[in-house]
């Protein structure tokens, strides 16, 4: 099987249900932007790239169909419309507004062309939503082949062990992905003894999807609880050594300071003290020159439920049924919740930041200069 978040061809976008994942493999097709709003909002799909990728997808195939209107600018004004729609499906990631403000860029530009009528920016929105699927693979790529060079100079000749979080992989994105698009990368080199993935409560992004991705590229993989990352970086052992933490990010803001799933700023913290090194893997898109500092970054807050309830297959003396898969309970009833989806890691703790273009690091004076991303905004 292929992994594949996202399949999609003129007219048809099939989304791979995540919340089924790692019992059920099943796709759902997203028939508009509606579905698609509703599939990022349950987070169906989710991770940052492939958010963008899903909303801007789901309103390409409900163009296709639709009855619009032959003039150009009444179409236009339908397009931006869906997207602003759009975009309140989620607010912590970046890549889901990049994308918006980039296709409704297109389409004004389409708009305004001397010959342009509806169809013909229906067409120009198509296309530009097509390639941001293509375009994301070969940015993963490059920055998993990044990354891997960075590492492997940190321990020249040996092989190393890293630990990642949450789910940045081809479930993450459109194929490969970021912090696990690294680790793909040292495997394929012959230079990963082991990779390290934790659990991600209290969605558990890690043991059902990265586990899941790790087990079908049979890379050489152990689950950790989140709890556990401390202790990990403790051991000395030669294959449990961690020599790098990687993360994926859904927004990097101007100073470096970087929003990822809830729990990364903790890793930063341990990485710091037991002098590992701390790395965040992210197309420049994700790069927000207008966000100043992570005190600026939106952070999503999720309904107590994800926390307090859980799916699993039917389990009972020793023996697992894969086919009965259960909701549970697993928390007092009445407990009041804080479920924030994601924290910000401060740039002081991040050594450096992996894109498509190479990994950047501090100057002399101790800041990130992420200017250099501002192009890939455009
Ligand atoms: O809430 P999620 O599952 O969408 O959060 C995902 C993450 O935090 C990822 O690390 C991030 O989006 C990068 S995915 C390449």
């Amino acid at each position: 099987m292929v992994l594949e978040a996202i399949r999609y061809e003129q007219g048809s976008l099939q989304i791979l249900n995540q919340l089924l994942l790692p019992h059920q493999t099943e796709y759902e097709q997203i028939k508009g932007s509606e579905d698609g709003w509703h599939a990022i909002k349950a987070m169906r799909t989710r991770g940052a790239p492939a958010i963008a990728i899903v909303a801007a997808l789901s309103l390409a195939v409900e163009l296709q169909d639709a009855k619009l209107s032959e003039n150009a600018e009444e179409v236009s004004a339908f397009i931006v419309e869906k997207l602003n729609y759009l975009v309140t499906s989620r607010p912590t990631a970046v890549n889901l507004a990049d994308a918006a403000r980039k296709l409704k860029r297109v389409v004004e530009g389409a708009s305004k062309a001397s010959s342009s009528d509806g169809p013909s920016v229906v067409k120009a929105y198509c296309d530009a939503a097509a390639q941001m699927l293509i375009s994301d693979v070969s940015d993963n790529e490059a920055i998993g082949k990044y990354g891997a060079e960075w590492i492997e100079k940190v321990a020249p000749g040996k092989e190393v062990s890293v630990l990642t979080h949450c789910n940045t992989g081809s479930l993450a994105t459109a194929g490969y992905g970021t912090a696990l698009g690294v680790i793909r990368s040292l495997h394929a080199n012959e230079s990963l003894k082991r990779a390290f993935c934790t659990e991600t409560r209290p969605y558990n992004q890690g043991s059902r999807l990265t586990a899941f991705e790790l087990v079908h590229d049979k890379i050489p993989a152990t689950l950790i609880t989140d709890s556990m990352a401390s202790a990990l970086l403790q051991l000395k052992g030669s294959s449990e050594r961690i020599t790098a933490i990687v993360v994926g990010a859904d927004r990097v803001a101007a100073n470096g300071d970087t929003a990822n799933k809830i729990g990364t700023y903790q890793l930063a913290i341990t990485a710091k003290y037991h002098g590992v090194k701390f790395l965040v893997a992210a197309p420049r898109t994700t790069i927000d020159l207008e966000t100043k500092s992570g005190a600026d970054i939106t952070i999503e807050e999720r309904p107590g439920h994800e926390m307090t309830v859980m799916k699993g297959p039917w389990f009972e003396a020793g023996r697992v049924d894969l086919d009965h898969v259960e909701t549970v309970s697993i928390a007092a009833e009445g407990i009041d919740v804080w479920n924030p989806a994601f924290d910000v890691t401060p740039a002081e703790l991040i050594d450096g930041i992996i894109t498509e273009l190479g990994v950047v690091e501090k100057g002399q004076n101790g800041k990130f200069d992420l200017t250099f991303a501002m192009e890939a905004h455009n």
